[in-house]
């Protein structure tokens, strides 16, 4: 990973964070989108002690603002010349169905806007990269299931785990239709599940829900272990060409036939175009 860029979103914590640490020693520049200025602080004296002779970069911003998502994409824009990886990892999970400023679902904002959006921002340094990856953090979450058009943020029929795994399901068709639309560019996407990782998450979601996750936590995975497929996805010359797929433990994984479904990752990128106020 000598020479190489990578930009990674949530990496204050959990797996973005090892991750971020491990690809720094591999030689990767690390920059870093984050909102907490303490938590960056911190990962950013850790990356210059793993790897000294190169330096990351931090830009701040709230990934649940659209203005903040256009302003970083355009901010990393115009100070790295090159994007050899893009790592969409940011996430939450929220226990109340509670509205952005943009009128906006907050974890449909956070979980799928952000990625779609970051990638959009950073298009033309990817390209010009190539070969250059992008990797997706989704989640098994997605199983079960299914976009609803006519409320495809959860708002209506607001459930966490619902509009949770609705906005995992959005990183997968969204991978997929990222695969197919940069299809010979020289730009990869691929998506992953790392597994129940003890980090986190949940631990903001709201009182019963944190406490529920919480208790989970204890059959869950370290952060470590979590952190390989993400790290896998952005380094390996196994998967330098492989594009549109979906891993689990550092293998090609079969998520669930709505996640497969190109109609609908079509339709995801329309209806996310017209959100965000681009052109399709
Ligand atoms: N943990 C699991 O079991 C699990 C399973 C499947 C998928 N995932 C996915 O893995 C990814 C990483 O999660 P994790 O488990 O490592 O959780 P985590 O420890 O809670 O880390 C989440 C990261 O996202 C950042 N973030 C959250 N909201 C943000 C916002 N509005 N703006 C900017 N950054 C924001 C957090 O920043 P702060 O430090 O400022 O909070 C943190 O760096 C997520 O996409 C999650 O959906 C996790």
């Amino acid at each position: 990973m000598q020479g190489k860029v990578i930009v990674i979103t949530g990496a204050t914590s959990g797996i973005g964070q090892v991750a971020a640490r491990r690809l720094a020693v591999m030689g990767a520049r690390m920059v870093l989108v984050a909102r907490d200025k303490t938590r960056g602080e911190e990962v950013m004296a850790q990356l210059r002690q793993d790897n000294p002779s190169v330096s990351p970069s931090i830009h701040y911003g709230d990934l649940s603002r659209h203005s903040e998502m256009k302003r970083l994409g355009a901010e990393i824009a115009a100070a790295e010349p090159r994007v050899d990886v893009l790592i969409n990892n940011a996430g939450a999970l929220f226990g109340s169905c509670q509205l952005t400023e943009d009128n906006w679902e907050r974890t449909f904002a956070i979980n799928h806007m952000a990625y779609f959006v970051l990638t959009q921002g950073l298009r033309e340094r990817l390209l010009a990269s190539a070969p250059a990856r992008i990797v997706n953090t989704a989640s098994a979450a997605h199983k079960g299931r299914r976009l609803d058009w006519d409320d495809l943020q959860s708002i209506r029929s607001f459930s966490p785990l619902k509009a949770y795994g609705r906005s995992k399901l959005c990183n997968i068709l969204f991978t997929r239709e990222l695969a197919r639309r940069w299809a010979g560019e020289g730009v990869t996407a691929n998506c992953l599940h790392p597994g129940f990782v003890a980090t986190r998450f949940g631990d903001g979601s709201g009182r019963w829900l944190s406490r529920v996750v919480d208790v989970a936590k204890v059959f869950a995975i370290s952060p470590e272990r979590g952190a390989e497929t993400l790290v896998y996805l952005a380094s390996s010359a196994d998967v330098a060409s492989v594009s549109g797929e979906y891993f689990y433990q550092c293998r090609p994984a079969t998520p669930t036939t709505e996640a497969r479904d190109d109609a609908a990752a079509a339709r995801l990128w329309m209806e996310s175009s017209k959100l965000a106020g681009m052109e399709a």
